[in-house]
């Protein structure tokens, strides 16, 4: 196992309103790691260079995964080709993003867009805080591609390898695509909003990459992708339903066409993680609570657009306040994951991979728990000018 010390983080992120209070132990690592990089001044220096956006604050762990676990990947290949592969729609069967947009090659172009922005005067700024948040979220789809090829035993080896892994990987990159391209095209379109300074969050969030610490392991890769898809399918979920609230039932489709892809990746994804609890359930339950552990981090967690240290933060207390994605949706999406993957009865683990079950088990509710504390201390609301509304100030 190789172990390298992260760059230090740039911007002052302080923890999200999805994200639990440190462990302990966690606690410890983040210090003596804050230690080790004290003496590393050289770090520092870069603190006003243009490229540097907010990078991740934790030890970067590669290749845990015992490598004779490989096999298990490789041997999976037609099983994927059969189970997998299944959950893809072909292209030609495949919705676009100018179904659902003006049509610039038709006669009514200007009298369909004027009509979207009508719609869209009837939606507050704070829906459109989050709707770009998503949006942006889908846009740093690079970062994403980049984390599947990561994982050993399922990465695309050349770019276009014909294992059915590689091809889930790109099909699916190609299937997400949309989602950003629609999102955009419909923000731009609806002036409600900056759209340089979404072009630059997006550059910056690209730049800025992502490790999931899922450490090269499928296992844990896959864990991930499950959490991901059903948060991004609640998200877009809800977007819709408020779309449909704030009378624009165009934006709803928009949104409730993107969650329902959403939805067909989380069952893909649920169903490898399936399979491999099926082969191996000790293995599986432990990345599990390693996973939990290390808390499911928000993809667009890096996120900055040249003047709001505390951007995500922002962007994620808006999400909770109107409802598009909340500490309970966490719990919610790990309590569901558990009895999708039977986790409270699986039988026949080592003592560890016992002690990893009653834990995964256990931790929804003491989550929810925590969660009601937290929403118990009277937070101080507060506004905060948002550069994606023109500076508006926002409720957070
Ligand atoms: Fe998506
Ligand atoms: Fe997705």
């Amino acid at each position: 196992m190789a172990l390298r010390l992260n760059h230090m983080i740039f911007h002052s992120h302080k923890v999200s309103s999805f994200a639990l209070p440190q462990s302990p132990s966690l606690r410890s690592y983040k210090v003596s790691m804050a230690a080790t990089l004290h003496s590393t001044s050289r770090e520092l220096e870069n603190v006003k260079n243009p490229f540097s956006p907010p990078r991740e604050l934790h030890v970067q762990v590669t290749h845990s995964m015992p490598p004779q676990k490989i096999e298990i990947f490789k041997s999976l290949d037609v099983w994927a080709e059969k189970n997998i592969l299944v959950h893809l729609k072909p292209v030609e069967k495949s919705w676009q993003p100018s179904d659902f947009l003006p049509d610039p090659a038709s006669e009514g172009f200007e009298e369909q867009v004027k009509e979207l922005r009508e719609r869209s005067k009837e939606i507050p700024d704070d829906y459109f805080v989050v709707l770009v948040g998503d949006m942006i979220t889908e846009e740093a789809l690079p970062t994403y591609q980049t984390m599947l090829n990561t994982l050993d035993g399922v990465r695309d080896e050349t770019g276009a390898s014909l294992t059915s892994w590689a091809i889930w990987t790109r099909a699916w990159t190609a299937e997400e695509n949309r989602h950003g391209d629609l999102l955009n095209k419909y923000l731009y379109l609806s002036g409600r909003v900056n759209m340089k300074q979404i072009e630059k969050t997006i550059q910056y969030l690209i730049g800025s990459g992502m490790d999931p610490r899922t450490e090269n392991s499928p296992y844990l890769g896959f864990i991930y992708t499950s959490f991901q898809e059903r948060a991004t399918f609640i998200s877009h979920g809800n977007t819709a339903r408020l779309a449909k609230e704030h009378g624009d039932i165009k934006l709803a489709q928009i949104c409730g066409t993107i969650a329902a892809d959403e939805k067909r990746h989380e069952t893909a994804y649920t169903k490898i993680v399936e399979k491999l609890f099926e082969i191996d359930p000790d293995g599986t339950v432990l990345a599990l609570a390693d996973m939990m552990r290390k808390k499911i981090s928000m993809p667009a967690h890096l996120m900055y657009d040249g003047h709001d240290d505390n951007l995500f933060e922002h962007f994620s207390a808006v999400a909770q306040r109107i409802g598009v994605y909340t500490a309970k949706d966490y719990a919610d999406i790990l309590e569901f994951l558990v009895g999708r993957w039977n986790v409270e009865k699986l039988t026949g683990l080592s003592g560890e991979g016992c002690k990893a079950q009653d834990y995964v088990c256990g931790l929804a509710p003491r989550i929810r728990k925590l969660e009601e504390r937290a929403q118990g201390r009277a937070k101080q609301a507060s506004k905060v000018p948002l550069s994606w509304v023109f500076g508006k100030e926002i409720m957070v």
